[in-house]
């Protein structure tokens, strides 16, 4: 029996048991057989989570990119490693080998040492969804330097934010991107960040859309003449097991942004691991993920994991709408897509649309769907399942986040029987549990609590950039010895679980994770506002939509209100993006607060869906008159 490789239910509940009976035992035979080294490590494993500390593999030596490229060039060197689609339908799409793959990383990672980049120098990413962006991310890796990669969406003060945190002096970027029928201005938005990054030397930039953008003499230089004149061959730089692979920065529910920090060779071993299983790839697939690399789903599934196995992976540029609605379905026609991994908020919005979109394709190649990021609603599972997968494709809902790395609970297709709006069991050495508030454990069957993870596994997040005891205090301290997920969630009667959303102040919208503080403080930057409160409502599309109860300085007229709104949308999308708009907006006299003036954030959250008699004693406010007349206005 080979672990590597689950192919049925029994076997699964067989390796589980043995993963955490056993689990050094377990993960160092699995390292050892699967993966390159160039050491092998003193100890599997080394934990605390009460300091917390984390080791996996400490004292081994390797290079992720010896085990996402070279290894596979003896085999499947033609093989095609990155299938790139572009955007506009009607630009041929590239087929990038793993021969091919390796010269561009070879390629690119030379032109970072020539830069002075260093082992353990930050690198900020914020490019579009090409093939560059994905040989950057694995350039820094092979010369040990730390990739930061910012989603393109990004307004330009949250990259700065983000540059600055882990201080890069370079940034990696492009002239501009295409998304469906608009261009992103990617370089002008680098350009604008930079006034507030003294730190930044250097920028890269490749061309995409040809678009005029302004150089800076000494600081801007354009990638491709450098790509082409250097080496071919760039020696992989040895790295010790616990070095720093890459920063991934995720919203909290209270200030900075937290620069997750994820370790060499156990995020290697679990997101390959993972991948195998949970996408039951094989060799001859052709597996897709619709996210973004700017998101850890496109870190760990479209880059490392598939890349590990020698997987052919496909790197889509553009979006779900455009030409049409049917372009994710003419995708998989086109390239024969065995395995489709896409978000809920991507299947409620197609499912709005008519079915022909994805009738007139042939969706005969698929083999496993998958979800992740936000919980499935029961009507878009099934409209996936039916339309989509012809019911004979099994659905994983993947249940993880940024902090682990991989995958940690979801079903094996073809192993795991699965229900819709369940992420079922637990993934090979994940050891979950639900507490309740006071923190003690809830045993058994059809029980509800916080989730927790008691027992480390190899692509835990090891800490916060620069912080560590905001790692501490957000994921180790509400229930002292577990991991704390932040996610609310349910075991039924045969121990499948459900995840029921987060419990804390991140709202996720269009599955993006979104704090609810830095909005307000966004908000609250418009010289006019006060005070304001963000809360989630139950959106069609979006899962969830931004609701923002705002007290103004002075009181405004209709037209002015009207102005204000737009002002509002305005400085959020500045300052963080248009992704965290809002949906609604609501001009209010007071804010209900406790007596120690906290915002009652939950009776909020009831106003927002007409709930007003779930409202509960208000009359121990601080100002219970205020709700009254809030309810009264609300939109
Ligand atoms: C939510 C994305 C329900 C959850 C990989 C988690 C999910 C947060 C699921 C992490 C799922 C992710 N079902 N909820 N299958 N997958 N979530 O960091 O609230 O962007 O805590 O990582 O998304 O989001 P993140």
């Amino acid at each position: 029996m080979n672990p590597y490789q689950i192919e049925s239910l029994e076997q699964y509940f067989q390796v589980y048991n043995e993963s955490v009976q056993n689990p050094e035992q377990f993960w160092g035979q699995l390292a050892r057989d699967n993966f390159q080294w160039h050491k092998t490590w003193d100890r599997v494993l080394d934990w605390d989570f009460h300091k917390p500390e984390v080791k996996w593999f400490d004292g081994a030596q390797l290079n992720i990119t010896e085990n996402c490229i070279d290894r596979h060039l003896k085999n499947r060197a033609h093989k095609t490693a990155i299938l790139f689609e572009p955007n506009n339908p009607k630009e041929p799409a590239q087929h990038i080998t793993y021969k091919q793959l390796s010269e561009k990383v070879n390629r690119m990672a030379n032109v970072l040492k020539e830069q002075n980049v260093q082992k353990g120098d930050r690198v900020c990413i914020y490019m579009p969804m090409i093939p560059e962006l994905a040989v950057a991310v694995l350039a820094c890796a092979r010369i040990g330097a730390v990739h930061s990669v910012v989603f393109g969406g990004f307004s330009a003060t949250a990259l700065a934010t983000r540059i600055n945190d882990c201080d890069c002096k370079i940034v990696l970027t492009a002239d501009g991107g295409f998304r469906g029928s608009k261009t992103i201005s990617l370089k002008a938005i680098v350009d604008e960040a930079l006034h507030d990054c003294p730190g930044v030397r250097k920028v890269l930039v490749c061309k995409r859309t040809q678009e005029q953008v302004v150089m800076q003499a000494g600081r801007d230089a354009w990638l491709e003449p450098l790509l082409e004149a250097a080496n071919s061959d760039c020696p992989a730089t040895i790295m010790e097991a616990e070095d720093p692979l890459f920063i991934l920065y995720t919203s909290g529910s209270t200030g900075q942004p937290k620069g997750m920090v994820h370790s060499t060779a156990g995020y290697m071993v679990y997101t390959a691991y993972t991948f195998k299983n949970i996408f039951q790839y094989k060799e001859e697939d052709v597996y897709w993920c619709t996210a973004d690399i700017g998101w850890i789903t496109g870190h760990s599934y479209i880059v490392y994991g598939p890349l590990a196995n020698g997987a052919t992976t496909v790197m889509f540029e553009g979006v779900p709408s455009y030409p049409d609605f049917g372009r994710f379905w003419e995708i998989v026609e086109k390239h024969k897509v065995n395995q489709f991994y896409t978000a809920p908020t991507a299947i409620r919005a197609l499912a709005k649309e008519k079915l022909e979109y994805v009738t007139k394709y042939d969706l005969s190649s698929l083999k496993v769907l998958g979800t992740v990021g936000e919980p499935i609603n029961e009507e878009a599972w099934h409209w996936y399942d039916t339309h989509v997968g012809k019911h004979k494709s099994p659905i994983v809902d993947t249940w993880w986040q940024t902090e682990t790395g991989g995958i940690m609970i979801s079903p094996i297709p073809y192993c795991t029987p699965t229900t819709p709006t369940f992420a079922t069991l637990p993934f090979i050495g994940i050891q979950p549990a639900l507490r309740d508030a006071e923190g003690q454990e809830v045993f058994g069957k059809n029980v509800q609590g916080r989730l927790c993870i008691k027992f480390p596994w190899p692509s835990i997040a090891r800490t916060i950039w620069g912080n560590h005891e905001r790692y501490r205090e957000t994921y180790f301290s509400t229930f002292p010895g577990n991991y704390f997920t932040g996610d609310g969630a349910l075991r039924d009667s045969v121990g499948y679980y459900r995840i029921t959303g987060r419990v804390d102040d991140v709202i996720i919208v269009s599955g993006h994770n979104l704090g609810t503080a830095p909005i307000e403080d966004a908000i609250n930057e418009h010289p006019k506002v006060a005070e304001s409160a963000i809360v989630g409502f139950p959106h069609d599309i979006k899962g969830n939509a931004l609701y923002g109860f705002i007290i103004l300085k002075e009181q405004a007229s209709a037209e002015e209100q009207k102005a204000l709104k737009a002002e509002i949308n305005q400085q959020i999308a500045l300052q963080i993006g248009p992704i965290a708009k809002l949906d609604k907006m609501q001009f209010v006299i007071g804010l209900p607060k406790t007596r120690s003036g906290k915002i009652m954030r939950r009776i909020l959250r009831k106003i927002t869906v007409g709930a007003t008699d779930e409202l509960g004693d208000t009359s121990t406010l601080l100002n219970p008159e205020v709700v009254d007349s809030i309810i009264e206005g609300a939109v």
